[in-house]
């Protein structure tokens, strides 16, 4: 502890300190007999206690107050100050600049040394709670710093998550691509043998009409070419080949709008840029999104029934939506197929809306999610599936998307052995015109 003594009475400052000394409190005295010795003093030592003359010529006691209390280094030491009984009216400046205490003038040994005990100990304590603020402070930097790292190791997580889920869905969406795929390309191969009848066809008429051109031609070869393009048209089923084409076409083209859709969903559901891209949709389209990426996983084993009702547009980032509303899918798929059952699985969708709401329910008759563990599924990392097999990821992402980012709900009611219910539950936003 350093106490520095400032007074411009050279007896004062010794007798001050043999004081100290005398009472062995535990410190490093320093004395300065002016004001300008004092902050000298104060700008090249730690001083922890200041017992301060009021009257010295030059600098008074109560300006080197203010300047210390002024100094950030400086303002919250202990600072008691020196005075007789004429300075009365200064000690009530010096309180009012922050003066500690004061100790009278002549020094009365006891009452010099308590106040002086008091004054260390009050600076131990300031010490001390210094001391805790800036552990507090490096443990708050810390945790900052813990927790910018935990939510690079969320978005991390997040990503490989989608990249597993694609990795699963990618084969099921080759599949489902593969059959437009097979009808578009037969319909195209259909349609190039109908144009080869088509031509063969046409050569005939064209010889007709040369025919015909021909002034000095018999009637009867006319006759016989009319006969044979009969014939030709008649084995060449022009007339269905012709009602055909059209079909085809349509046909193709849904194909190759649904293979559009499909790739689509696909790369919509893998960017991660989007992450802020909220607007106005409808759930029901992003639930036909998500249905198409999950058909195939169900395919055989499950059938999906879809009960939509007209919906009013939400404003929702159509991307995270799709992830919670495929996880749910995904989740209730495989279930369904974890049971092992030889009859059919059944997953039912329902889209309506409330007076505030859209709300859409996924239900499935799986094996339903025991009591003792339901609380539990929305936490990260919670999963009952093998390890590798699943993350525990999928529902806690889906609460933070549906719940956190969108304001809503995400609900679960199930019975064991019967099935289980996932509701989710979107706010309606008034459209801001
Ligand atoms: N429809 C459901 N029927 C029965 N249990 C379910 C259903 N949905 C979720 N669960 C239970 O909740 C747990 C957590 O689901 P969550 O989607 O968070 O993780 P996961 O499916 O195990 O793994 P991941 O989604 O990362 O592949 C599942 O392991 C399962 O026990
Ligand atoms: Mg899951």
């Amino acid at each position: 502890m350093n106490i520095l003594i400032v007074d411009d009475t050279r007896l004062n400052l010794e007798y001050a300190k043999n004081i100290l000394i005398e009472n062995k409190i535990p410190c490093h005295i320093f004395l300065a007999n002016s004001g300008i010795d004092a902050l000298q003093f104060l700008s090249s030592k730690r001083i922890d206690i200041v017992i301060l003359d009021i009257v010295m010529p030059e600098i008074d006691g109560l300006e080197v107050l203010k300047k210390i209390r002024k100094d950030k280094k400086h303002n919250n030491i202990p600072v008691i100050m020196f005075t007789s009984l004429t300075d009365k009216q200064a000690l009530k400046k010096s309180f009012e600049h922050g003066a500690t205490d004061f100790i009278n003038k002549p020094i009365e040994p006891i009452e010099f040394i308590s106040r002086i005990k008091a004054a260390i100990r009050m600076r131990k304590y300031e010490m001390h709670l210094n001391e805790t603020l800036n552990t507090i402070k490096d443990q708050n930097e810390e945790l900052l710093s813990l927790n910018k790292k935990l939510q690079e190791t969320q978005f991390y997580l997040v990503q490989k998550e989608k990249l597993v889920a694609i990795g699963q869905l990618a084969a099921g969406v080759a599949h489902e691509i593969n059959n437009p795929i097979g009808y578009v390309s037969s319909n195209t191969e259909t349609l190039s043998k109908y144009i080869d009848k088509i031509k063969t066809a046409i050569y005939k008429y064209r010889e007709l009409l040369d025919c015909l051109n021909e002034t000095d031609i018999q009637s009867k070869e006319i006759e016989n070419r009319v006969a044979e393009l009969y014939e030709l048209k008649k084995k060449l089923h022009l007339d269905f080949i012709l009602e055909d084409i059209g079909s085809l076409i349509d046909d193709s083209f849904q194909g190759l709008e649904k293979i559009t859709k499909i790739v689509q969903s696909l790369r919509n559901f893998a960017r991660h840029d989007l992450e802020n891209d909220f607007n106005q949709y409808d759930l029901n389209d992003i639930v036909e999104e998500s249905l198409l990426l999950i058909r195939n996983e169900a395919k055989y084993i499950i059938d999906i029934y879809k009960n939509m009702e007209e919906l009013p547009l939400i404003f929702c980032n159509r991307t995270q939506l799709g992830q919670v509303l495929l996880n749910i899918m995904m989740n209730a798929v495989q279930a369904i197929k974890s049971q092992g059952k030889e009859d059919q699985g059944v997953i039912t969708i329902s889209t309506f809306s409330t007076k505030n709401h859209v709300v859409c329910e996924i239900i499935d008759n799986g094996p339903g999610i025991p009591k003792n563990i339901i609380d539990k599924i929305f936490n990260p990392f919670f999963t009952t599936k093998e390890v590798g097999a699943g993350t525990g990821l999928g529902l806690s992402i889906s609460y933070d998307i549906v719940v956190h980012k969108h304001s809503g709900e995400l609900l679960v009611n199930s019975e064991l052995g019967q099935g289980s219910t996932f509701t989710v539950k979107l706010p309606i936003q008034k459209i801001s015109s």
